[in-house]
């Protein structure tokens, strides 16, 4: 059978660098190891490592590499063979016992299991095996995994660890001088009863190498120089938000996400954002700040000397982060401006770097005057290496208040006032940061900023193709391709020219030349079926049940014994069985802790690769939600809680995949999408000011830099109303604000058997999708096209917007498909 020619490169490229996106919590000096010896290896990630969470992210990869089998292949002996076998058994009773708990929970909640049980994470199990084994060192990889439909909960074995997983991973800390804890996890895990552990390494969940890669690390081979995009830290230490109401998620907490709210209150993280450590040490020397007109804005640049103080090889990230002055608005104690790693440093060995930030980043949203402003004073930059261990070392001073974008309110009222920190909080922040020393003033020319005044309400151009079509084509041209049946399109199965692709544009078009646009998920790598053969009909069929294991477990069985049955039979009379080898890269979450956006460009670029082999034209990835919430069962897809890192590290990944002709990616999914409680319907309440810093930063941040080919509206409504049926979200911010010029299509939204019919809120209807300026129901069906023409006919959707819609597809399509 032929391998994709790609599929050791890819995965040697990812391996050799991959340690910059693993996070070395704590270390006693005792790692890395000298040689590969005898290994006691424990904890439910040692054999049943995680390469990344379930879902649309879920990457049909034809192998990856465990723990154990890394550790192997490192020439490790591993002792404890018997205490993976006991663990596999525990685990195979509790899994059964789990399916048992979704099924009756889908019967009091009138689904079915699948929906039910889809993404939902099974607490790690209580059990007693007994440790004794021998070693020179030990290694305990706890791991986790969530995925879409499911959100993770604050409980034992999931967020917070099991009984047993606290008693074994102290014991073993006391009983070997070398321990290492390793957490396989997609976000974070209340480490509060293992604080005590000598060496922690978040290892997190690294795609096809995930096990060679640990050993590398274990043997010095690579230095982890990762650093954390979300706070780690007690479970009860975190903003004690709204979420997972089935119906109405209030963000009261505002613009105070993640470590804005930490800094803001003086509350100490555990493990703050921005930090991680190294087997070697630095030293972080400020150099100078500058700030000089550029694009309508001004460029502001800090530099540092950094020197490598250790006795190892290594890289670090240099961070500048900026406390803006209070004025209108309420500012956090400080956000990040920018970051800079270095290369890789030999002992002893220094070198420049410079964060360079267009300080317009930097501004604040007055949703009184529906302005982006920089209030004048003094704003202070603060270099460090974490979010907690920065000092400042300039003021940019800015001596009055400059507008730098006038807009338009659009996003409606979330019916309550957001939180901000009081007198007190604010007090409590200064006490633990200490006094600022005096720093060096740069003064900042205020005339140099341009306020940017978008153009609304424009009138694109109609394609000639396309003022020929009769209403019904376009009713169909703006749906993607669909059978009658759209049951294979709950888990994304929708394509029909690329086995297991999601979807594709319609193909009613093709003999005036519009070929459809495939469409494969991401966003770990691309997510195809991994073989099929071609019938006689000259058609590719794809072998296999076609659907991962976290969704046919929960399957009646009857069906998937028919399902297999089918597959063994096609299998069968499949001649000359071709493969899509796709390559697992590491989850999102992982990439950004890299902070080397040349990383996430590179996996990009495999990605890309793999698109032109296959023949997909758009990757639904990457996806860009804010970690709100540590609960969030997706949020191992998203980078962080910053979207100044979620805008780069998605632009990064889009600049690789779209170096590719006739590649693009699709950013998602827009927006507010930041639980998955009652996904399809729930109403994220969020103020103007704390979408617009928050969750619509990286969209903006990312469409600038790398004007992505797609983007995916999310299923949530925001302040009632389904995004994807939003004007001002898609025409007046998207385009015209945002300067967006690719095509919009839903995300997969499926009635029917997904709906929660508990929901207070209905579902999205295509003819008001359309009139909002969204090309594309995704994946479409006869009963959205019907809606379709009936909107044309009670005024729900026009022709005009209609012929808009589908003259923007037709481009795309011109552009991709040859
Ligand atoms: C997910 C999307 C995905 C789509 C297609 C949806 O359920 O939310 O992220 O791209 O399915 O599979």
């Amino acid at each position: 059978m032929p391998h994709n020619v790609n599929e050791q490169k890819h995965a040697d490229l990812l391996r050799a660098q991959a340690a910059e996106c693993t996070v070395l919590l704590a270390s006693d000096g005792s790692f890395p190891l000298a040689a590969p010896g005898q290994i006691a290896l424990f904890g439910s990630g040692a054999r049943n490592t995680i390469k990344g969470g379930t879902g649309s992210g879920e990457v049909n990869s034809r192998y990856f590499v465990t723990v154990e089998q890394g550790l192997k292949n490192a020439g490790f002996t591993v002792t404890t063979t018997a205490w993976m076998d006991a663990y596999d058994r525990v685990r195979e009773a509790a899994w059964q016992e789990f399916m048992n708990v979704i099924r009756a929970r889908a019967k009091a909640n009138h689904t079915m299991a699948v929906i039910e049980g889809m993404g939902a994470v099974m607490p790690e199990p209580e059990y007693q095996i007994s440790l004794d084994a021998k070693g020179e060192a030990a290694i305990y990889v706890l791991s986790r995994i969530s995925g879409e439909g499911n959100d993770r909960a604050a409980e034992s074995g999931d967020i917070l660890l099991s009984e047993t997983e606290k008693r074994d991973i102290l014991a073993l800390n006391e009983r070997f001088e070398k321990f290492l804890l390793v957490l396989n996890v997609g976000g974070p895990v209340d480490l509060t009863p293992v604080l005590g552990v000598k060496n922690i390494l978040v290892l997190s969940q690294l795609g096809v190498s995930t096990g060679d890669v640990l050993a590398d690390i274990v043997l010095g081979k690579a230095n982890p120089s990762g650093k954390l995009t979300t706070t780690w830290s007690a479970w009860t230490d975190y903003f004690d938000g709204d979420f997972g109401d089935i119906n109405d998620t209030r963000y009261q907490e505002g613009i105070y996400v993640g470590y804005r709210y930490f800094d803001s209150v003086g509350k100490k993280a555990l493990f703050p954002f921005g930090f991680g450590k190294s087997f070697t040490t630095f030293d972080v020397a400020y150099g100078k700040t500058s700030a000089v007109p550029a694009d309508g804005g001004v460029c502001v640049e800090v530099t540092a000397k950094v020197t490598n103080t250790g006795a190892k090889a290594g890289k670090e990230v240099v961070q500048v982060y900026a406390s803006v002055p209070e004025g209108k608005l309420d500012q956090p104690f400080a956000m990040l401006a920018g970051f800079a790693k270095t290369k890789e440093l030999a002992p002893g060995e220094s070198e420049e770097v410079a964060v360079r930030f267009p300080m317009e980043l930097l501004s604040g949203y007055d949703a009184e005057t529906a302005q982006y402003i920089l209030e004048a004073g003094d704003y202070i930059l603060r270099l460090g290496t974490s979010s907690a261990d920065h000092t400042a070392v300039s003021a940019l001073s800015l001596d009055r208040t400059v507008v730098t974008r006038q807009v338009r309110n659009a996003l409606g009222n979330p019916g309550f006032t957001d939180w901000k920190p009081s007198e007190e909080d604010k007090a409590a922040a200064k006490a633990l940061r200490g006094e600022d020393g005096a720093v060096e003033t740069v003064a900042v020319d205020a005339s140099a900023f341009k306020t940017q005044t978008p153009v609304y309400d424009t009138e694109p151009e109609i394609d000639p193709l396309v003022r020929s079509l009769t209403d019904a084509e376009l009713a169909n041209m703006s749906c993607g391709f669909h059978t009658a049946n759209p049951i294979g399109s709950i888990i994304g199965g929708a394509g029909d020219s690329v086995p297991g692709a999601a979807g594709e544009t319609s193909n009613i078009l093709k003999d005036r030349g519009v070929l459809p646009m495939v469409m494969a998920d991401g966003p770990a790598g691309l997510r195809l079926t991994r073989e099929y053969f071609v019938n006689a009909k000259g058609k590719k069929e794809g072998l296999g049940v076609g659907m991962p294991e976290s969704i046919t477990s929960l399957m009646p069985g009857f069906l998937v014994k028919f399902m297999t049955m089918q597959a063994a039979a096609k299998r069968k009379k499949a001649t000359d069985v071709q493969e899509q080898d796709c390559t697992a890269i590491p989850i999102g979450t992982a990439i950004a802790q890299s902070f080397n956006p040349a990383y996430a460009e590179l996996c990009g670029d495999i990605v890309g690769t793999e698109m032109e082999l296959f023949g997909i034209h758009l990757w639904l990835a990457p996806a860009l939600n804010i970690h709100r919430s540590i609960r969030c069962g997706r949020n191992f897809e998203y980078f962080s809680e910053d979207p100044l890192v979620s805008g780069l590290f998605a632009a990064a990944i889009t600049k690789g995949v779209q170096k590719h002709p006739g590649c693009g990616t699709t950013i998602k999914h827009y927006a507010a999408n930041n639980q998955e409680t009652n996904r399809y319907n729930n109403n994220s309440r969020v103020s103007e000011r704390a979408m617009r810093e928050i969750y619509l930063k990286g969209f903006d941040i990312c469409v600038h830099d790398s004007q992505p080919h797609a983007l995916m509206t999310s299923y949530n409504l925001l302040n009632g109303e389904h995004t994807s049926e939003r004007y001002d979200l898609i025409e007046d911010i998207l385009r015209a604000e945002f300067g967006y010029e690719g095509i919009v299509m839903t995300d997969w939204v499926v009635n029917g058997g997904t709906m929660n019919k508990a929901s207070i809120h209905r579902a999205p209807q295509a003819a008001r999708v359309t009139a909002a300026g969204n090309d594309l129901m995704m994946p479409g069906s006869a009963a959205d096209e019907k809606d379709i023409l009936k909107g044309l006919s009670d005024g729900r959707t026009t022709r005009k917007q209609l012929e808009i819609n589908i003259s923007r597809v037709l481009r795309m399509v011109r552009k991709l498909v040859k």
